[in-house]
């Protein structure tokens, strides 16, 4: 898998508040941990809730329904949600001496993994539904304000995205220039630290005729740039207009031809799904961002062995040699796992190797966090935290370097930009570089959903500054 989950800062997205259906409506806050797959599901639970008469709101003190939408990748980003649920479940008995009701959910993969865990621990929770059920949100809701509380995990039979219904394109609008597409949901690899394949379920792939609707949609209300989402993104393998099985590769090609969609992006994906089409695609498909998000975990064969990667470190850097090859401005990011089990001083110095050969634009690691129920938790020579501690952050420094060599190597050039959103500070708007880095421009540069070519001056910590040309 390789959604990035962003360890320390849960993406706390409240659903934008939306058109509402009178003082009256019912008022739902949702939010967001871990990976943009949620950040996705947040919003087509909203829509469907939206169907059923709720209003998103961003203030948790004027919501009728809480919905927290977890994640369950490692330990910390679990333990979050039940702190999270005990300062709920104190509000909720406010408002039950104050005689008014507030539901309290749990969606997302701590939901998956735990189901009625979740309310033996926490009582005051209502509903647990799991990722592939929210299409039956409003039919859970409605037989939880019938007095039950309802764990709903069980994987459906019939089609989670037939069934979630669409946003109005007003809605669509409102949620900006960039937008989340899942294509692919589940994971048939087991890499053995991960839980993925056990909260996600084995693979699915969306057909092309759905993907290239939901697209559309996007484009007409506005939308420039679509990141395809799937834990294992590029395995994805849909069903074609013509009655085949396509692959992502051809699928991007298809996508491009959608007008007012300038940029695709992809992630996350699997250096044993890289397949010629796809690299073709990064060699031919101007609209697809020259950006890679391809982890590989470790530098040792021993533990990509031990983690069941089914891939060497000569094969991942052969990989991106060919990659390279094809489009030389691809900057590539990756996720690193240090302390495995049975992890030595010189696995580890194998990973600091392989990320100096590599040269990273960005990168996500993690110290290993066994998950209960995968190969990973039961097996021996578990690293002592310090250990783990002092190796996160050897590698960290090295990757924050590479990182910001990268921004510096873009001053004094000219790039294009795509222009997101007003600055935090007046006479600024941020746009967004190919390489996904925020880029902090005259507000006079160009209007929103406006790609635009600009010469970055300087580089901020994680951005960059341009001015026009
Ligand atoms: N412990 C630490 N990191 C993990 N990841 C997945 N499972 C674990 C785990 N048990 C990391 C991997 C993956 C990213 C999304 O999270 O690096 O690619
Ligand atoms: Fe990614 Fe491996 Fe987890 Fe699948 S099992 S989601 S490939 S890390």
């Amino acid at each position: 898998m390789e959604l990035n989950t962003i360890e320390s800062h849960d993406i706390g997205i409240a659903a934008e508040p939306s058109a509402g259906t009178g003082p009256t409506a019912k008022k739902v806050f949702v939010k967001t941990y871990g990976c943009q797959m949620n950040v996705y599901d947040s919003q087509r639970m909203t829509d469907a809730l939206a169907a059923d008469g709720y209003v998103a709101t961003d203030a948790v003190e004027d919501a009728d329904l809480v919905l927290l939408n977890t994640c369950h990748i490692r330990e910390k980003a679990a333990e979050k949600v039940y702190s999270e649920l005990g300062r709920i479940r104190d509000m909720k008995a406010e408002r039950a001496e104050a005689g008014r009701e507030l539901l309290i959910g749990v969606a997302g993969c701590v939901a998956q993994a735990e189901g009625a865990e979740i309310i033996r621990r926490s009582p005051a929770v209502d509903l647990v539904i799991g990722p592939q059920t929210y299409h039956r949100l409003p039919d859970v809701l409605a037989r939880v304000r019938g007095g039950k509380k309802v764990v709903e995990t069980e994987y459906a039979i019939e089609d989670k995205f037939e069934h979630l219904p669409q946003p109005k394109r007003a809605e669509l609008a409102k949620r900006g220039v960039t937008a989340f597409l899942t294509v692919q949901e589940g994971c048939d690899k087991f890499c053995t630290f991960c839980v993925v394949p056990y909260t996600r379920g084995s693979e699915v792939s969306r057909p092309v005729a759905q993907i290239v609707a939901e697209a559309e949609r996007l484009a007409e209300a506005g939308v420039r740039e679509v990141t395809l989402l799937g834990q294992n993104v590029n395995a994805w393998h849909g069903l074609g207009e013509n009655g085949e099985e396509w692959g992502l590769g051809r699928l991007l090609f298809r996508l491009a031809e959608i007008p007012g969609l300038a940029r695709l992006r992809y992630t996350t994906s699997h250096p044993r799904d890289m397949d010629e089409e796809l690299i073709a695609a990064h060699r031919d498909l101007p609209a697809l961002m020259p950006y890679l998000h391809l982890p590989v975990q470790s530098g040792s064969d021993r533990i990509l062995k031990a983690m069941n990667r089914r891939h060497t470190a000569r094969d991942y850097l052969a990989l991106i040699e060919r990659i390279r090859a094809a489009r030389t401005d691809i900057a590539m990011s990756g996720d690193f796992i240090v302390g495995f089990p049975g992890e030595t001083d010189a696995d580890f110095e194998a990973t600091l190797e392989l990320v100096r050969e590599v040269n990273y634009a960005s990168a996500f690691s993690f110290k290993y966090s066994p998950r209960p129920g995968t190969p990973g938790a039961e097996m021996d020579g578990h690293v002592a935290e310090a250990v783990k501690d002092e190796r996160l952050q050897r590698l960290q420094g090295l990757l924050l370097k590479q990182q910001q060599d990268f921004g510096l190597s873009l001053v004094g050039k000219t790039i294009d930009t795509l222009i997101e959103k007003p600055g935090r500070q007046a006479g600024q708007k941020v746009g967004r570089s190919p390489w996904l880095q925020p880029v902090i421009v005259d507000d006079k540069a160009g209007g929103i959903g406006d790609i635009i070519d600009v010469r970055i001056t300087r580089t901020g910590y994680n951005s960059l500054f341009a001015e026009l040309v």
